[in-house]
């Protein structure tokens, strides 16, 4: 499948007019701070952008950051906005075609913004390894709707893992799909090339997750709007396809479960565009300056990341106190989230 997706990256997608269906599209409404850093970005390369969310959490200054299927590049000019001078982002991709567009506009966006901390590397994101990269050299992995072309799935979060920093985190979107897909849809090559026929099985991604050693992945957000894909529909029959975005922490001690502590945080509001509340993830909306109640693993994502000088931490693990309420499993994309019993992961 590696040879189908860059045939499809590299030659039959000219820009993102091209694409069959919006899998690739991320439809959701930009961000007022966003727009500023994108207008830096040349045109041909924002042409060329085939995400389906947003993958920039905050408080990246200094970061280091490893976009993983970078593509044309569009994320890597944003984020290298984010981390500043002092920080660094790199790109991985492993479709010449898209390399070379990012490439050819580097020039361009280091003259925009007064300095150049980008990089672009040709490479397999199954095998990070084979592309040299350091065990714990990045603050910041990142990725836009690319998990779904790996062909392992597995090799590419355990790479993720091992490039980590530990408190680091893995920030990505991705398309999932409602169940798993019966072989002849996987194997369709156009299906495969627009996203889908290789997207995970929502449930399938958490246990992957949770093998390669990222207990407690987050979900940030989900779009809702199902993603339409009536040209392929005889194919996909009932299956229901959404973008959503996780956060999976690189941490020890997170635990299978969310355990209570008796532990609070209170966000300071300190947080650069973030002034009234801080999101951890769809249930973990902080405001600033209240005290809220969190399990352990919710407890250790604030405090041994690099969020720790923006919150105020009360109770230890000295005290056991029984799982914490509303800890539990549910499907993201069905809107049961919603329901008041998801208070916890
Ligand atoms: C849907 S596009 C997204 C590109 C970019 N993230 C963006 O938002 O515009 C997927 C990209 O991932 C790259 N890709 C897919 N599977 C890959 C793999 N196994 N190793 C390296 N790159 C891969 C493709 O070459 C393509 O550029």
């Amino acid at each position: 499948m590696h040879e189908v997706v860059k045939e499809y990256y590299g030659k039959n997608l000219e820009s993102n007019q091209d694409l069959k269906t919006a899998a690739c599209c991320d439809a959701s409404a930009q961000p007022t701070w966003l727009k500023p850093l994108l207008a830096t970005v040349h045109p041909e390369v924002l042409e060329r952008y085939y995400g389906c969310g947003l993958i920039c959490p905050p408080l990246l200054k200094g970061c280091s950051v490893l976009d993983l299927g970078c593509g044309a590049g569009r994320d890597v000019y944003v984020l290298s906005q984010l981390v500043g001078a002092e920080g660094c982002v790199v790109g991985i991709d492993m479709t010449q075609g898209q390399l070379d567009i990012a490439r050819r506009h580097r020039k361009h966006h280091a003259d925009s913004v007064g300095y150049d901390n980008v990089m672009f590397v040709e490479g397999i994101l199954e095998d990070l390894d084979s592309i040299g990269l350091e065990a714990e050299s990045f603050d910041v992995v990142v990725s836009n709707c690319v998990l779904n072309l790996a062909t392992d799935k597995g090799a590419v979060l355990g790479g993720v893992m091992r490039v980590l920093k530990p408190g680091g985190e893995f920030y990505f979107s991705d398309v999932y799909a409602d169940r798993r897909l019966p072989e002849e849809v996987r194997r369709d090559k156009a299906l495969y090339g627009e996203c889908l026929g290789g997207a995970l099985y929502w449930n399938d991604f958490i246990q992957l997750a949770k093998r390669q050693g990222f207990l407690d992945p987050r979900l940030v957000c989900i779009d809702n709007r199902e993603i339409d894909v009536t040209p392929f529909s005889k194919l996909t029959k009932g299956t229901r396809f959404f973008s959503a975005t996780y956060r999976l922490f690189k941490l020890d001690g997170i635990e299978a479960f969310c355990e209570d502590y008796g532990q609070a945080v209170c966000y300071r509001g300190t947080i650069a565009d973030h002034p009234h509340s801080f999101t951890l993830d769809d249930h973990h909306v902080m405001e600033a300056g209240r005290i809220f109640l969190v399990c352990g693993n919710t407890y250790r994502m604030l405090h041994d990341t690099r969020f720790i000088d923006h919150f105020d931490f009360f109770g230890t693990f000295a005290e056991h106190f029984g799982i914490f309420e509303g800890c539990g499993v549910s499907a993201p994309v069905d809107g049961s989230r919603d329901a008041p019993a998801q208070a916890c992961c």
